[in-house]
């Protein structure tokens, strides 16, 4: 009996002493698995004397009793700690303020913003949007849009060559979204309404110039598109995007190889106060380049000149933008700060319309 009491006592102290539910478990099959100290003993009752067995079976089954008793006991009180400590590291401060949901915090980039703006104007005007490969050819970027070998006109480009192929090609960084003209030609018959935003390249880096840039081509190609609508959807475009009833326009003679007669845009503004105004005012600022296709851009593009005509404009996006958004340094487009796409940029969804507004 003394056994008895001294394995109870040592089991007690080891169900007292589990730390956690494992450790538990690993007392109660040392007392009551099929190899346990308990249940060992109770093997031997068969073979004890009735007079034995009558005072060692209900001491046993006592003693068996008692200890599945305290390890429920102490199961329960490991599993209230463990709840609790739980309880303790997931504490949740119910005074924090609730975090924004990444639709709500989330902006849209200004030049996305912008993009998307442009497309919902031309859209509405019945243009369609094409785009081309950023890495252009020598031919696409010059010869077909009538820059001859050799003409001063390629060197104002500042063009990123990649290095010689070995047929003696040398690839390029497209300077301008022009080549998506005559790629445009080639795949379609007219009549062509199309506008071109993409990226371009020229080696060249300031606060108002950045090697990589955007601008917006317009393309429209038919037997009778002219000056006069050219001049229309310009104007049309400029009052939409600056979002002004109505704006005085400049056009004044220049140059550019892929258009005759080539003509630079100004648009009315106000310079008075510390951001500029579109739409009033007595100065001018340059916007955009346009002209009549030349008759050689629309052979490159498989285009009788004798049959069709068309017009071409190209805009500075990022310009564009700065003008409109009043940002001041190119760069920081660029430039992957946080804190100024959370205060330049727009909500996710307030997706820019003609009739739900553009800049919202
Ligand atoms: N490609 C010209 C540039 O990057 C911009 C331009 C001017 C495009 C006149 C045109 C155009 O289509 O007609 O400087």
């Amino acid at each position: 009996m003394t056994d008895l009491n001294t394995l109870e006592t040592e089991i007690l102290a080891a169900i007292g002493a589990a730390g956690d539910e494992a450790a538990l478990d690993a007392v109660r099959v040392g007392a009551l698995g099929k190899k346990g100290s308990i249940s060992e003993r109770m093997k031997t009752l068969g073979g004890m004397s009735a007079e034995e067995r009558q005072v060692m079976g209900p001491a046993l089954n006592g003693l068996k009793n008692a200890v599945g008793d305290a390890i429920a006991a102490r199961k329960q009180v490991l599993k209230r700690a463990a709840i609790e400590q739980r309880l303790a590291t997931e504490k949740v401060d119910v005074t924090l303020p609730v975090r924004l949901s990444p639709a709500e915090a989330g902006r849209i980039h200004p030049i996305s913003q912008v993009v998307d703006e442009i497309t919902a104007i031309f859209s509405d005007m019945g243009f369609s949007i094409a785009e081309g490969p950023d890495i252009e050819t020598d031919y696409y970027n010059f010869t077909a849009l009538n820059f001859p070998e050799g003409h001063p006109a390629r060197e104002m480009h500042d063009t990123f060559f990649f290095n010689e192929k070995e047929d003696g090609e040398r690839m390029l960084l497209r300077t301008h979204t022009s080549p998506v003209q005559i790629r445009t030609m080639e795949a379609q018959k007219p009549p062509i309404r199309i506008v071109i935003p993409g990226k371009t390249y020229r080696c060249d880096s300031d606060a108002t110039h950045s090697p990589m840039f955007h601008q917006l081509e317009g393309l429209v190609v038919d037997k009778a598109a002219n000056v006069a609508n050219m001049k229309w959807v310009l104007e049309e475009f400029c009052k939409a995007f600056f979002e002004v009833p109505s704006l005085n326009m400049r056009f004044r003679p220049s140059f550019f190889p892929f258009t005759e007669p080539s003509l630079e845009v100004d648009i009315q503004c106000d310079r008075s106060g510390s951001e500029v105004k579109f739409g009033e005012g007595s100065d001018w600022m340059e916007i955009l380049g346009c002209g009549m296709v030349h008759p050689n851009v629309l052979r490159s593009g498989g285009l009788d000149p004798d049959e069709y005509q068309g017009f071409a404009w190209g805009i500075g996006i990022d310009r564009i933008a700065m003008l409109k958004y009043g940002m001041p340094d190119l760069r920081a487009f660029f430039d992957a700060d946080a804190r100024w796409i959370s205060h330049y940029g727009f909500r996710p969804l307030d997706l820019p319309t003609l009739f739900g507004g553009l800049s919202g």
